[in-house]
């Protein structure tokens, strides 16, 4: 199998442009929605492109049926990985076992290591440090790319491993897992992708080992973008600078700081709904204003004109009925809430720019004892 050839160690330098030698191996950590969806895009072994799945609950589903798409824009198909592993430990590679050991070639993490590792978990930095549970997997030619939501998601990663390229990303996608190993993405699929370097804080280009890590992230990213778009069909995948990128992800949290906490306090009410309250309306107003007026102060920058203003968010979420945030699933189901990187670090990151961010602290104070009341409580019911 091509994947089991032998290849070349590259340097932390050299570009990943596959050829027909040298096979390009993807791993996703996080076989949910998102993952899923975006892995199957990118797979393409007639380009000598092998994506892989790390699973968990869903792992015996995945590994007998394969992923089973049912998708508004490419139709229905069944995508097979080229591995899945139930754990992130499984997908380490380790080049003093022989692939040859293996009953199942296919379930072989490379030898020579993963080129891009994607993190598409959901973004619980307050439940496990997926920094630490991915080190394992990290090689010199590892490139990380984290798609989730929220804000100050990349910092771990880099403070974890400061020589590797990090692509930042952001999705504006509808996708849910309906069952084990079958997702339905309802509609959208856009992706913007930035590089991450050392923070905005500190400028990328400060040190001369910095930008060059943050030049690799660009090379990363545009090798990404062509996959998506030229194979995976994925016509508005978009690329950033990296403040360009931040700016992006602080844009979207006025509508996942929001509606999402929103929809959680208001007693389950979905995004369209709640504008329908004029007690609610302005609560959410207000909330996206807060975020309008410190994001700049925390990016150095206005927003630009081509992201929409408060008022037209509205406007387009009103036309959306129906539409249940993620934060009220995961709140329904017993889940955790992913409150750190929506709400916690907003305020954190704002407050360290000089900038108090009052309504998402109430909204994250709120919250946070919420989950914890429930929890301490099943914890107790347990005993
Ligand atoms: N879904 C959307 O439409 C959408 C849109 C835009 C942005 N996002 C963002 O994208 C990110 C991913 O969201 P999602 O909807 O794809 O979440 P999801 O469906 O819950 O998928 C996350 C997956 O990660 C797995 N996982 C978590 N920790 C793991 C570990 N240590 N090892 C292996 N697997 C692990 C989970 O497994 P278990 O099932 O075993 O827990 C789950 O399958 C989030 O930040 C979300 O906010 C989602």
């Amino acid at each position: 199998m091509a994947a089991n050839k032998p290849t070349p160690t590259p340097t932390p330098t050299t570009p990943l442009t596959p050829t027909s030698t040298e096979p390009t191996h993807i791993l996703f950590v996080g076989a949910g929605a998102v993952g899923c969806f975006y892995a199957s895009r990118l797979h393409h072994p007639s380009q000598n492109i092998y994506t892989s799945l790390t699973a968990r609950s869903n792992y015996s589903a995945i590994a007998a049926s394969g992923v089973v798409l049912q998708t508004h824009s490419f139709g229905n198909y069944t995508f097979w990985p080229y591995a899945v592993f139930p754990s992130i430990s499984a997908a380490v590679p380790n080049s003093s076992t022989p692939s040859t050991n293996h009953a199942s070639s296919s379930q072989t993490p490379p030898r020579h290591g993963w080129d891009y590792i994607i993190v598409t978990t959901k973004a619980l930095p307050d439940r496990s440090d997926d920094a630490a549970l991915i080190a394992p997997l990290v090689s010199a030619k590892s490139c990380i790319v984290l798609i989730q939501n929220g804000v100050g998601v990349e910092e771990p990663y880099r403070k974890r491993f400061p020589q590797n390229p990090i692509v930042s990303a952001v999705t504006v996608v509808s996708a849910e897992q309906i069952k084990n190993g079958v997702i339905r993405q309802n509609r959208w699929t856009r992706i913007s992708l930035g590089p991450y370097g050392t923070g905005l804080a500190t400028p990328p280009s400060s040190t001369a080992k910095s930008a060059e890590v943050v030049q690799r992230g660009y090379e990363r990213m545009e090798q990404l973008k062509q996959w998506w778009n030229k194979y995976g069909g994925i016509r508005d995948v978009e690329t950033h600078t990296e403040l360009e990128l931040q700016t992006i992800r602080w844009h979207k949290l006025c509508i996942n700081a929001a509606f999402n906490p929103t929809a959680v306090l208001s007693g389950g009410r979905g995004n369209a709904d709640q504008l329908t309250d004029p007690e609610l309306r302005e609560h959410i107003t207000g909330i996206m204003k807060e975020i309008w007026s410190a994001a700049p102060k925390v990016l150095g920058k206005p927003f630009p004109d081509n992201l929409a203003a408060p008022d037209r968010i509205i406007r387009s979420t009103e036309r959306n009925t129906g539409a249940r945030p993620s934060m009220l699933l995961d709140w329904e189901a017993g889940r955790p809430m992913e409150l750190e990187v929506i709400l916690g670090n907003p305020v954190r990151i704002a407050r360290a720019a000089g900038v108090e961010m009052p309504k998402l602290q109430s909204l994250y104070a709120l919250l946070r004892s919420m989950q914890k009341v429930r929890e301490d409580k099943k914890a107790t019911e347990k005993l």
